[in-house]
């Protein structure tokens, strides 16, 4: 019997580090598998709807290749084209997912609102109907499927993650507006790992007090630390791992994109230069989720050099997702 079947993914703060260590494991056979050609049909005649209320580049195909590869097939649904989305009367969610969970085997969704917190009441609305497995591909809360990819590349570069010191930044970015899923996701689930995070954001971005709060319990918990601050500088020292990303403000829905604006723009100098990452330790990686602000959060000199190991996150996208896909379909 898998203890996994039939689990939603809403975020990793719902499975045990067992649990993910089980993904992972599973994530590295696969990624073996696929460099060698072995065929993977674990979800063959299997179906995944892949609901995307927002765009993607990575998760919409990384998901659909995982599918291909698995035997099985993803729909890709936008959900302005289905009758939940019909500005009029739109159908509820608790139908449409009953009626996908007559259909096939599981059910990814991202969403964000402008709202904070409003795209992962969404996604926990479809969990409480669906009888198919739900996996969060990203709400403004947790981005569970990226944390994993994360997490999988650290243990890849440096085998052992106990007080690595993993710095989660704040990066500029004049034109984007990122919600805090990855940055929230990150400083969540590194600590369990043992790894001490230190966040470090401009004053007025802070996470959510919540997640704030929780990745201190997960430090107790697991033998990590977890710091907060606003001196970049200090942050960057002796750092093993940098993920330098942009998010907005908490506040980003009430007060709306200009004022949000004024306030990104204060931080102009929050890009992690070559400078910058000196002060790191020599062998220290530099990480992204992508799709990355080239020359604002990140120095193009840095992302393309050889302390980067963006692509490889992108890469184990593919891998952990059909890790998870595999057990809970
Ligand atoms: N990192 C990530 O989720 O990328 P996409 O937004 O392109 O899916």
């Amino acid at each position: 019997m898998n203890p996994f079947n039939g689990r939603d993914l809403l975020s990793l703060q719902e499975w045990s580090v067992e649990d993910i260590e089980r993904v992972l494991e599973l994530a590295a056979d696969l990624k073996q598998k696929f460099r060698i050609g072995v065929t993977t049909d674990y979800l063959k005649n299997k179906t995944f709807f892949m609901l995307f209320y927002a765009s993607s580049t990575r998760t919409r195909n990384s998901f659909e290749a995982a599918l291909t590869q698995l035997g099985g097939h993803a729909h890709y649904l936008n959900p302005k084209t289905m009758r939940a989305g019909d500005p009029g009367a739109p159908e509820a969610i608790a139908d449409t997912a009953k009626v996908l969970s007559r259909y096939g085997h599981g059910i990814g969704i991202r969403i964000y609102f402008p709202q904070y917190g409003e795209g992962e009441k969404v996604i926990r609305e479809y969990a409480k109907h669906a009888s198919i497995p739900v996996v969060s591909m990203e709400s403004d809360v947790y981005h569970p499927c990226q944390a994993l990819a994360d997490l999988m590349t650290i243990r890849e570069k440096f085998k052992e993650t106990k007080h690595l010191k993993y710095v989660q930044a704040w990066g500029y970015s004049p034109d984007a507006l990122r919600v805090c899923a990855v940055p929230s996701s990150n400083i969540l689930l590194m600590p369990r790992f043992g790894m001490d995070v230190t966040y470090v954001r401009p004053p007025e971005f802070t996470l959510h007090p919540d997640i704030i709060q929780q990745a201190k319990v997960n430090a107790e918990t697991h033998g990590g630390s977890f710091t907060e601050t606003d001196n970049l500088e200090e942050a960057i020292e002796d750092a093993d791992i940098i993920y330098m990303r942009q998010h907005c403000t908490l506040d980003y829905g009430k007060h709306g994109p200009e004022k949000e604006q004024q306030i990104i723009d204060k931080y102009s100098d929050w890009t992690l230069t070559s400078d910058l990452l000196r002060l790191a330790k020599k062998s220290a990686v530099v990480m992204h989720c992508l799709p990355v602000d080239r020359d604002h959060e990140i120095a193009s000199d840095v992302l393309d050099g050889p302390q980067s190991i963006v692509y490889d996150e992108a890469e184990n996208r593919l891998h952990v997702q059909k890790a998870v896909l595999s057990l809970v379909m």
